[in-house]
């Protein structure tokens, strides 16, 4: 089966593949015929063992748009609550046919593992710290579509490196097509390995910020940090919180963006968040649901018989 578990495994020219896909669908949203009916009659299960508002509810409006009999299952009201193992409620879902499953885990590795044991395509939503592909492919999308290219910018990933999957997405996108990837953030929040992953590192925002094009903001996963020390939000703001002071050493044109959800006052403050022509932060929203479809189309081709198959491994 062709599946979407991470951009490591994936060519840079099957990455843009994804993105050119998703630019016909962001056309499409923004028409009043948002309909296509291209997977009608497929079921996908979007399995989400995380909290998430952003990806729970665009890959359900990405499959409703193409056509999918969509249903969510939450961690809250699933029975993995009940003690049920990881790959049970694999096999529980496998039971049930679907045609497409999307996987959101707490756990690196645990979409993988669910992946191995069904009978169609999966997804990764987010798993743990390792990958959460369809986020850098949108990200990598925004800023194709605000600079016209990815290769030659210089992109900052400023924050909670250590306990981040859409770091380590987008390190493997950007660096793919051709862009130079600085990481900024106190040592305590940068991983071990952080010199191999082919990134610049800083530990100072002012210095890490000078003359980039690009400064993705994170957020302070605390509910991954597990008793290991966490810094005072207000600390933390004072030193690396993206204020407009801070952000004069960035090109002039910079584009900010932030995956979400947003902690105002922490890591970013509010005039920039909000500044429509600095910030993409919901432009980054509008490319997932665009994003999200292309990967639902693409990985369900085989599936539907249709002619080219998916190109992923
Ligand atoms: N960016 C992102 O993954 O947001 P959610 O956790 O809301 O899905």
């Amino acid at each position: 089966h062709s599946h979407l578990l991470g951009l490591s495994s994936l060519k840079p020219w099957e990455m843009v593949f994804l993105m050119d896909e998703a630019e016909q669908w962001v056309t499409r949203n923004r028409s009043a015929e948002k309909h296509d009916h291209r997977l009608s009659g497929l079921t996908q299960i979007n399995a989400f063992f995380e909290n998430s508002t952003r990806t729970l509810l665009s890959f359900e409006i990405a499959g409703k748009r193409l056509g999918a009999d969509v249903v969510n299952l939450g961690v809250a009201g699933s029975s993995v609550k009940k003690g049920e193992t990881l790959l049970d409620t694999a096999l529980t879902l496998n039971a049930m046919h679907p045609d497409v499953i999307v996987i959101r885990h707490g756990s690196s590795g645990a979409v993988q593992l669910i992946a191995e044991k069904v009978d169609c395509p999966v997804l990764n939503a987010g798993d743990g710290r390792h990958e959460h592909p369809t986020q850098a492919l949108l990200d990598a999308l925004t800023i194709r579509r605000r600079k016209g290219r990815i290769a030659g910018l210089t992109v900052a990933i400023c924050g909670d490196i250590l306990h981040s999957r859409v770091a380590r997405s987008n390190f493997q996108i950007l660096a793919s097509l051709g862009a130079s990837v600085r990481v900024v953030a106190p040592p305590t929040l940068l991983p071990a390995n952080v010199e191999q992953l082919g990134v610049e590192v800083f530990t100072d925002m002012d210095a890490g910020l000078r003359g980039a094009d690009v400064v993705m903001m994170l957020r302070l996963q605390t509910e991954r940090m597990d008793g290991a020390y966490v810094p005072s939000t207000r600390e933390y703001f004072r030193f690396f919180g993206l204020t407009e002071a801070r952000l004069r050493n960035a090109a002039p044109d910079v584009l900010v963006m932030h995956p979400g959800p947003m902690n105002r006052g922490v890591e970013i403050e509010s005039s920039i968040a909000d500044d429509i022509v600095r910030s993409a932060v919901t432009e980054q929203v509008e490319m997932g649901v665009a994003v999200r479809m292309a990967c639902l189309d693409v990985l369900t081709r085989k599936r539907r018989g249709v002619d080219f198959s998916s190109p992923l491994p």
